[in-house]
Protein backbone atom coordinates (compact mmCIF):
# COMPACT_ATOMS: atom_id res chain seq x y z
CA UNK A 1 0.00 0.00 0.00
CA UNK A 2 3.19 2.34 0.37
CA UNK A 3 3.83 1.95 -2.55
CA UNK A 4 0.80 2.95 -4.18
CA UNK A 5 0.76 6.13 -1.95
CA UNK A 6 4.25 6.98 -3.03
CA UNK A 7 2.65 6.56 -6.79
CA UNK A 8 -0.23 8.53 -6.15
CA UNK A 9 1.96 11.26 -4.35
CA UNK A 10 4.38 11.16 -7.68
CA UNK A 11 1.75 11.03 -10.17
CA UNK A 12 -0.21 14.12 -8.66
CA UNK A 13 2.96 16.54 -8.81
CA UNK A 14 3.73 15.03 -12.62
CA UNK A 15 0.82 16.02 -13.93
CA UNK A 16 -0.05 19.54 -11.85
CA UNK A 17 3.50 20.18 -11.36
CA UNK A 18 3.35 20.95 -7.77
CA UNK A 19 3.16 18.98 -4.05
CA UNK A 20 -0.08 17.72 -2.83
CA UNK A 21 -1.76 18.92 0.32
CA UNK A 22 -2.43 15.56 1.95
CA UNK A 23 -3.67 12.31 0.57
CA UNK A 24 -7.17 10.34 1.54
CA UNK A 25 -8.26 6.91 0.63
CA UNK A 26 -10.98 4.36 0.77
CA UNK A 27 -11.64 0.76 0.43
CA UNK A 28 -13.27 -1.22 -2.02
CA UNK A 29 -16.17 -4.20 -0.46
CA UNK A 30 -17.11 -7.23 -0.54
CA UNK A 31 -20.67 -7.94 0.05
CA UNK A 32 -20.69 -11.39 2.77
CA UNK A 33 -24.55 -11.77 2.30
CA UNK A 34 -27.48 -9.25 1.22
CA UNK A 35 -27.74 -8.63 -2.30
CA UNK A 36 -30.49 -6.58 -3.74
CA UNK A 37 -31.87 -5.71 -0.73
CA UNK A 38 -30.28 -2.33 -0.09
CA UNK A 39 -32.64 -0.14 -2.99
CA UNK A 40 -35.88 -2.29 -1.60
CA UNK A 41 -34.74 -0.89 2.32
CA UNK A 42 -34.17 -4.06 3.60
CA UNK A 43 -30.37 -5.25 5.24
CA UNK A 44 -26.82 -5.94 4.06
CA UNK A 45 -23.83 -7.32 5.40
CA UNK A 46 -20.80 -6.22 3.39
CA UNK A 47 -17.41 -5.54 4.93
CA UNK A 48 -14.58 -2.57 3.59
CA UNK A 49 -11.59 -4.93 1.88
CA UNK A 50 -7.97 -4.38 2.15
CA UNK A 51 -7.99 -2.72 -1.01
CA UNK A 52 -8.12 0.72 -1.85
CA UNK A 53 -8.49 3.91 -3.78
CA UNK A 54 -5.74 6.92 -2.94
CA UNK A 55 -6.68 10.39 -3.65
CA UNK A 56 -4.00 13.29 -3.35
CA UNK A 57 -5.42 16.49 -3.28
CA UNK A 58 -3.87 20.21 -3.39
CA UNK A 59 -6.61 23.26 -3.69
CA UNK A 60 -6.27 25.90 -6.30
CA UNK A 61 -7.24 29.22 -5.85
CA UNK A 62 -9.53 29.54 -9.12
CA UNK A 63 -12.86 27.41 -8.83
CA UNK A 64 -11.51 24.77 -11.36
CA UNK A 65 -11.38 21.15 -10.65
CA UNK A 66 -9.20 19.12 -12.18
CA UNK A 67 -9.16 14.90 -12.25
CA UNK A 68 -6.35 12.59 -13.21
CA UNK A 69 -5.55 9.36 -12.60
CA UNK A 70 -3.58 6.61 -13.45
CA UNK A 71 -6.10 5.08 -15.03
CA UNK A 72 -6.88 7.85 -17.62
CA UNK A 73 -4.69 9.64 -20.25
CA UNK A 74 -6.64 12.94 -20.20
CA UNK A 75 -7.03 15.07 -17.22
CA UNK A 76 -10.63 16.12 -16.79
CA UNK A 77 -11.34 19.51 -16.31
CA UNK A 78 -14.34 21.63 -15.06
CA UNK A 79 -15.28 24.66 -13.19
CA UNK A 80 -17.37 24.21 -9.97
CA UNK A 81 -20.14 26.48 -11.06
CA UNK A 82 -20.34 24.83 -14.04
CA UNK A 83 -20.87 20.95 -12.34
CA UNK A 84 -23.98 19.42 -13.31
CA UNK A 85 -24.44 15.48 -13.84
CA UNK A 86 -25.07 15.79 -18.10
CA UNK A 87 -21.74 17.95 -17.92
CA UNK A 88 -19.68 14.65 -16.89
CA UNK A 89 -18.73 12.37 -18.71
CA UNK A 90 -16.24 8.69 -18.83
CA UNK A 91 -14.29 8.03 -15.42
CA UNK A 92 -14.22 11.51 -14.29
CA UNK A 93 -18.14 11.27 -13.81
CA UNK A 94 -17.37 9.23 -10.43
CA UNK A 95 -15.24 11.98 -8.55
CA UNK A 96 -16.65 14.83 -10.33
CA UNK A 97 -20.28 13.57 -9.91
CA UNK A 98 -19.43 13.66 -6.03
CA UNK A 99 -18.60 17.59 -6.10
CA UNK A 100 -21.62 18.16 -7.71
CA UNK A 101 -23.52 15.89 -5.23
CA UNK A 102 -21.99 17.43 -2.59
CA UNK A 103 -23.51 20.59 -3.29
CA UNK A 104 -26.83 19.00 -3.69
CA UNK A 105 -26.68 17.94 -0.12
CA UNK A 106 -26.23 21.41 0.93
CA UNK A 107 -22.59 22.26 0.61
CA UNK A 108 -21.85 25.97 -1.10
CA UNK A 109 -20.58 25.10 -4.01
CA UNK A 110 -20.36 29.24 -5.19
CA UNK A 111 -18.31 29.44 -1.60
CA UNK A 112 -15.34 26.78 -2.23
CA UNK A 113 -12.09 26.63 -3.88
CA UNK A 114 -11.15 24.83 -6.45
CA UNK A 115 -8.99 21.84 -6.29
CA UNK A 116 -6.24 19.51 -8.38
CA UNK A 117 -7.31 15.60 -7.58
CA UNK A 118 -4.90 12.34 -8.52
CA UNK A 119 -6.30 8.99 -8.09
CA UNK A 120 -5.45 5.70 -8.17
CA UNK A 121 -6.54 2.24 -7.15
CA UNK A 122 -5.75 -1.17 -6.01
CA UNK A 123 -8.98 -2.33 -6.17
CA UNK A 124 -9.88 -4.66 -8.99
CA UNK A 125 -12.58 -2.99 -11.71
CA UNK A 126 -15.27 -4.92 -12.74
CA UNK A 127 -15.10 -7.75 -9.58
CA UNK A 128 -18.12 -6.91 -8.31
CA UNK A 129 -15.90 -5.08 -5.35
CA UNK A 130 -16.81 -1.65 -5.87
CA UNK A 131 -14.07 0.41 -7.11
CA UNK A 132 -16.71 2.80 -8.35
CA UNK A 133 -17.93 2.95 -4.19
CA UNK A 134 -14.02 3.45 -3.59
CA UNK A 135 -13.52 6.52 -5.82
CA UNK A 136 -16.86 8.19 -4.58
CA UNK A 137 -15.69 8.18 -0.62
CA UNK A 138 -12.32 8.62 -1.08
CA UNK A 139 -13.22 11.80 -3.24
CA UNK A 140 -16.22 12.53 -0.94
CA UNK A 141 -13.78 12.67 2.36
CA UNK A 142 -11.09 14.70 1.16
CA UNK A 143 -13.55 17.37 -0.10
CA UNK A 144 -15.39 17.44 2.57
CA UNK A 145 -12.36 17.83 4.72
CA UNK A 146 -10.63 20.88 2.56
CA UNK A 147 -13.80 22.71 1.94
CA UNK A 148 -14.94 21.79 5.57
CA UNK A 149 -18.36 20.80 5.14
CA UNK A 150 -19.08 18.87 8.10
CA UNK A 151 -21.08 16.03 6.68
CA UNK A 152 -20.91 12.84 9.02
CA UNK A 153 -20.16 9.24 6.96
CA UNK A 154 -23.93 8.67 6.47
CA UNK A 155 -24.59 11.82 3.88
CA UNK A 156 -21.05 11.45 2.30
CA UNK A 157 -22.28 7.79 1.28
CA UNK A 158 -25.81 9.61 0.36
CA UNK A 159 -23.66 11.63 -1.69
CA UNK A 160 -21.42 9.33 -2.95
CA UNK A 161 -24.96 7.04 -4.06
CA UNK A 162 -26.11 10.47 -5.99
CA UNK A 163 -23.07 10.71 -8.11
CA UNK A 164 -23.35 7.05 -9.13
CA UNK A 165 -27.06 6.97 -10.17
CA UNK A 166 -27.26 10.69 -11.38
CA UNK A 167 -23.60 11.81 -13.08
CA UNK A 168 -22.36 8.10 -13.57
CA UNK A 169 -26.44 6.96 -14.54
CA UNK A 170 -25.99 3.50 -12.56
CA UNK A 171 -29.58 2.52 -10.39
CA UNK A 172 -27.68 1.69 -7.19
CA UNK A 173 -28.32 1.36 -3.78
CA UNK A 174 -26.87 2.94 -0.76
CA UNK A 175 -24.66 -0.44 0.74
CA UNK A 176 -21.21 0.45 -1.11
CA UNK A 177 -20.57 3.56 -0.31
CA UNK A 178 -21.69 2.79 3.47
CA UNK A 179 -19.33 -0.09 3.46
CA UNK A 180 -16.38 2.15 2.51
CA UNK A 181 -17.34 4.86 4.69
CA UNK A 182 -18.14 2.83 7.69
CA UNK A 183 -16.04 -0.48 7.73
CA UNK A 184 -13.57 -1.54 10.20
CA UNK A 185 -11.06 -4.07 10.31
CA UNK A 186 -12.03 -7.38 11.29
CA UNK A 187 -15.82 -6.78 11.04
CA UNK A 188 -18.68 -6.09 8.86
CA UNK A 189 -21.52 -2.99 8.36
CA UNK A 190 -24.53 -4.28 9.30
CA UNK A 191 -26.57 -2.02 7.54
CA UNK A 192 -30.18 -1.39 8.06
CA UNK A 193 -30.75 0.80 4.36
CA UNK A 194 -34.18 2.08 5.73
CA UNK A 195 -32.94 4.00 8.63
CA UNK A 196 -29.41 4.13 7.71
CA UNK A 197 -28.58 2.56 11.31
CA UNK A 198 -25.87 0.30 11.56
CA UNK A 199 -23.67 -1.69 13.59
CA UNK A 200 -19.76 -3.50 13.50
CA UNK A 201 -20.07 -7.15 13.61
CA UNK A 202 -17.20 -9.03 14.11
CA UNK A 203 -16.18 -11.36 11.70
CA UNK A 204 -13.47 -13.37 13.43
CA UNK A 205 -12.00 -15.47 10.25
CA UNK A 206 -8.41 -15.41 11.51
CA UNK A 207 -9.47 -16.81 15.13
CA UNK A 208 -11.57 -19.55 13.21
CA UNK A 209 -8.53 -20.54 10.71
CA UNK A 210 -10.98 -19.44 8.15
CA UNK A 211 -10.01 -16.53 4.63
CA UNK A 212 -12.07 -15.37 2.13
CA UNK A 213 -11.21 -15.90 -1.31
CA UNK A 214 -12.59 -14.17 -3.88
CA UNK A 215 -12.70 -15.88 -7.70
CA UNK A 216 -13.42 -13.36 -9.90
CA UNK A 217 -15.33 -14.89 -12.91
CA UNK A 218 -13.54 -11.96 -15.24
CA UNK A 219 -16.91 -12.17 -16.53
CA UNK A 220 -17.83 -8.33 -17.15
CA UNK A 221 -20.57 -6.34 -15.33
CA UNK A 222 -22.26 -3.51 -15.88
CA UNK A 223 -24.78 -1.96 -13.40
CA UNK A 224 -25.94 1.12 -16.12
CA UNK A 225 -27.30 -1.30 -18.28
CA UNK A 226 -30.16 -4.09 -18.58
CA UNK A 227 -30.52 -6.83 -15.83
CA UNK A 228 -29.56 -4.36 -12.73
CA UNK A 229 -32.58 -2.05 -13.75
CA UNK A 230 -34.58 -4.70 -14.42
CA UNK A 231 -34.50 -6.31 -11.05
CA UNK A 232 -34.96 -3.03 -9.50
CA UNK A 233 -38.47 -2.26 -11.42
CA UNK A 234 -39.43 -5.97 -10.81
CA UNK A 235 -39.03 -5.34 -6.77
CA UNK A 236 -41.16 -1.87 -7.31
CA UNK A 237 -43.66 -3.78 -9.31
CA UNK A 238 -43.93 -6.34 -6.25
CA UNK A 239 -44.41 -4.14 -3.78
CA UNK A 240 -46.63 -1.51 -5.48
CA UNK A 241 -49.03 -4.92 -6.35
CA UNK A 242 -48.70 -6.10 -2.58
CA UNK A 243 -49.09 -2.36 -1.64
CA UNK A 244 -46.42 -1.93 0.50
CA UNK A 245 -43.82 0.80 0.46
CA UNK A 246 -40.92 -1.18 -0.14
CA UNK A 247 -40.20 -4.98 -0.01
CA UNK A 248 -38.62 -4.51 3.42
CA UNK A 249 -42.04 -4.28 4.83
CA UNK A 250 -42.95 -8.46 3.98
CA UNK A 251 -41.68 -11.09 5.87
CA UNK A 252 -41.51 -14.78 5.03
CA UNK A 253 -45.06 -15.11 6.47
CA UNK A 254 -46.25 -12.58 3.49
CA UNK A 255 -45.16 -15.27 0.90
CA UNK A 256 -47.94 -17.53 0.61
CA UNK A 257 -49.98 -14.19 0.20
CA UNK A 258 -47.55 -12.85 -2.78
CA UNK A 259 -47.64 -16.11 -4.80
CA UNK A 260 -51.54 -15.42 -4.78
CA UNK A 261 -51.18 -11.93 -6.53
CA UNK A 262 -48.08 -12.13 -8.28
CA UNK A 263 -47.41 -13.40 -11.43
CA UNK A 264 -44.07 -16.55 -11.13
CA UNK A 265 -41.61 -14.30 -11.92
CA UNK A 266 -42.27 -11.77 -9.87
CA UNK A 267 -42.94 -13.73 -6.68
CA UNK A 268 -39.97 -15.35 -7.49
CA UNK A 269 -37.83 -11.90 -7.34
CA UNK A 270 -39.67 -10.56 -4.16
CA UNK A 271 -39.22 -14.44 -2.40
CA UNK A 272 -35.35 -13.52 -3.10
CA UNK A 273 -35.31 -9.94 -1.64
CA UNK A 274 -38.00 -11.50 1.69
CA UNK A 275 -35.89 -14.51 1.80
CA UNK A 276 -32.39 -12.59 1.74
CA UNK A 277 -33.45 -10.03 4.42
CA UNK A 278 -33.98 -12.81 6.84
CA UNK A 279 -30.49 -14.69 5.98
CA UNK A 280 -28.78 -10.99 7.00
CA UNK A 281 -30.78 -10.91 9.93
CA UNK A 282 -29.69 -14.74 10.47
CA UNK A 283 -25.97 -14.39 9.78
CA UNK A 284 -25.75 -11.30 12.09
CA UNK A 285 -26.83 -13.55 15.03
CA UNK A 286 -24.72 -16.49 14.10
CA UNK A 287 -22.00 -14.30 13.93
CA UNK A 288 -22.60 -12.76 17.02
CA UNK A 289 -23.10 -16.04 18.81
CA UNK A 290 -21.83 -19.18 17.14
CA UNK A 291 -18.76 -17.32 14.89
CA UNK A 292 -18.05 -17.39 11.03
CA UNK A 293 -18.43 -21.35 11.09
CA UNK A 294 -22.11 -21.30 11.42
CA UNK A 295 -22.74 -19.04 8.67
CA UNK A 296 -21.99 -21.24 5.48
CA UNK A 297 -25.45 -22.86 4.71
CA UNK A 298 -27.13 -19.01 4.81
CA UNK A 299 -24.09 -18.08 2.34
CA UNK A 300 -25.28 -21.59 0.20
CA UNK A 301 -29.12 -20.47 0.26
CA UNK A 302 -28.27 -16.95 -0.25
CA UNK A 303 -26.48 -18.35 -3.72
CA UNK A 304 -29.33 -20.35 -4.18
CA UNK A 305 -32.08 -17.55 -4.39
CA UNK A 306 -30.08 -15.00 -6.38
CA UNK A 307 -29.63 -18.23 -8.78
CA UNK A 308 -33.17 -19.42 -9.05
CA UNK A 309 -35.84 -16.52 -7.77
CA UNK A 310 -33.64 -13.48 -8.72
CA UNK A 311 -31.43 -15.39 -11.66
CA UNK A 312 -28.77 -13.05 -11.57
CA UNK A 313 -25.88 -15.64 -11.42
CA UNK A 314 -24.24 -16.82 -14.56
CA UNK A 315 -22.43 -20.45 -15.21
CA UNK A 316 -18.94 -18.96 -14.65
CA UNK A 317 -20.30 -18.25 -11.15
CA UNK A 318 -22.57 -21.37 -10.62
CA UNK A 319 -19.26 -23.33 -10.95
CA UNK A 320 -17.05 -21.25 -9.01
CA UNK A 321 -19.65 -21.19 -5.92
CA UNK A 322 -20.37 -25.08 -6.54
CA UNK A 323 -16.32 -26.39 -7.22
CA UNK A 324 -15.58 -24.24 -3.39
CA UNK A 325 -18.17 -25.82 -2.03
CA UNK A 326 -17.17 -29.54 -2.98
CA UNK A 327 -13.68 -28.93 -2.35
CA UNK A 328 -13.98 -27.37 1.59
CA UNK A 329 -15.49 -24.24 1.17
CA UNK A 330 -17.99 -23.35 4.64
CA UNK A 331 -19.70 -21.56 2.47
CA UNK A 332 -19.94 -19.64 -0.73
CA UNK A 333 -22.04 -17.34 -2.76
CA UNK A 334 -22.17 -15.01 -5.77
CA UNK A 335 -21.58 -11.04 -4.54
CA UNK A 336 -22.42 -7.84 -5.89
CA UNK A 337 -24.72 -7.05 -8.39
CA UNK A 338 -24.77 -10.32 -10.57
CA UNK A 339 -24.09 -10.92 -14.17
CA UNK A 340 -20.83 -11.76 -13.64
CA UNK A 341 -18.15 -10.70 -11.39
CA UNK A 342 -16.80 -12.12 -8.25
CA UNK A 343 -17.94 -15.20 -5.87
CA UNK A 344 -16.83 -15.24 -2.48
CA UNK A 345 -15.89 -18.58 -0.74
CA UNK A 346 -15.53 -18.52 3.07
CA UNK A 347 -12.23 -21.28 3.19
CA UNK A 348 -10.34 -22.82 6.01
CA UNK A 349 -7.11 -21.32 5.44
CA UNK A 350 -5.46 -24.92 4.85
CA UNK A 351 -7.42 -25.38 2.26
CA UNK A 352 -7.51 -22.47 0.12
CA UNK A 353 -4.84 -24.17 -2.57
CA UNK A 354 -6.81 -27.15 -3.06
CA UNK A 355 -10.03 -24.99 -4.13
CA UNK A 356 -7.86 -22.82 -6.41
CA UNK A 357 -6.58 -26.08 -8.11
CA UNK A 358 -10.06 -27.12 -8.80
CA UNK A 359 -11.82 -24.07 -9.62
CA UNK A 360 -9.02 -23.49 -11.87
CA UNK A 361 -9.71 -26.69 -13.22
CA UNK A 362 -13.15 -26.99 -13.76
CA UNK A 363 -12.98 -23.66 -15.68
CA UNK A 364 -10.76 -24.97 -17.61
CA UNK A 365 -12.66 -28.42 -18.06
CA UNK A 366 -15.90 -26.09 -19.19
CA UNK A 367 -14.13 -23.56 -21.70
CA UNK A 368 -14.62 -20.67 -18.98
CA UNK A 369 -11.55 -17.95 -19.03
CA UNK A 370 -9.06 -18.25 -16.31
CA UNK A 371 -10.58 -16.86 -12.92
CA UNK A 372 -8.65 -14.37 -10.76
CA UNK A 373 -8.26 -15.61 -6.71
CA UNK A 374 -7.55 -13.92 -4.16
CA UNK A 375 -8.24 -13.40 -0.12
CA UNK A 376 -9.60 -10.26 1.10
CA UNK A 377 -9.10 -9.26 5.01
CA UNK A 378 -11.70 -6.59 6.87
CA UNK A 379 -10.61 -3.16 7.30
CA UNK A 380 -10.82 0.52 8.02
CA UNK A 381 -13.33 2.63 6.15
CA UNK A 382 -12.20 5.88 4.35
CA UNK A 383 -9.90 7.99 5.95
CA UNK A 384 -7.32 11.00 5.42
CA UNK A 385 -3.81 9.15 5.49
C1 LIG B 1 -24.40 -3.32 -6.60
C2 LIG B 1 -25.02 -2.02 -6.13
C3 LIG B 1 -25.46 -2.12 -4.69
C4 LIG B 1 -26.32 -3.36 -4.46
C5 LIG B 1 -25.66 -4.59 -5.06
C6 LIG B 1 -26.55 -5.80 -4.99
O1 LIG B 1 -23.21 -3.56 -5.90
O2 LIG B 1 -24.10 -0.98 -6.27
O3 LIG B 1 -26.16 -0.94 -4.33
O4 LIG B 1 -27.62 -3.17 -4.94
O5 LIG B 1 -25.31 -4.39 -6.40
O6 LIG B 1 -26.73 -6.20 -3.69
Amino acid sequence: MSDIRDDVVAGFEETFGRSSEGVWSAPGRVNLIGEHTDYNLGFVLPFAINRRTIVALGLRDDGVLRVASEFADEVAEIAIADLAPERLHGWSAYPLGVAWALGQFGADLAGVPGADLYIASTVPVGAGLSSSAAIESAVAVALNDVWQLGFDRQTLAKVGQLAENKAVGAPTGIMDQSASLLGREDHAVFLDCRSLDSSLVPLGFAEAGLELLIIDTGVSHSHATGGYAARRASCEEGARILEVDSLRDLTVDDLPRARNLLDDETFRRVRHVVTENQRVLDTVIALRESGPLAIGELLDASHISMRDDFEISVPELDLAVETAQANGAIGARMTGGGFGGAAIALVPSAGISRIQVAVDGAFAEHGFGQPTMFTVTAAGGAARD
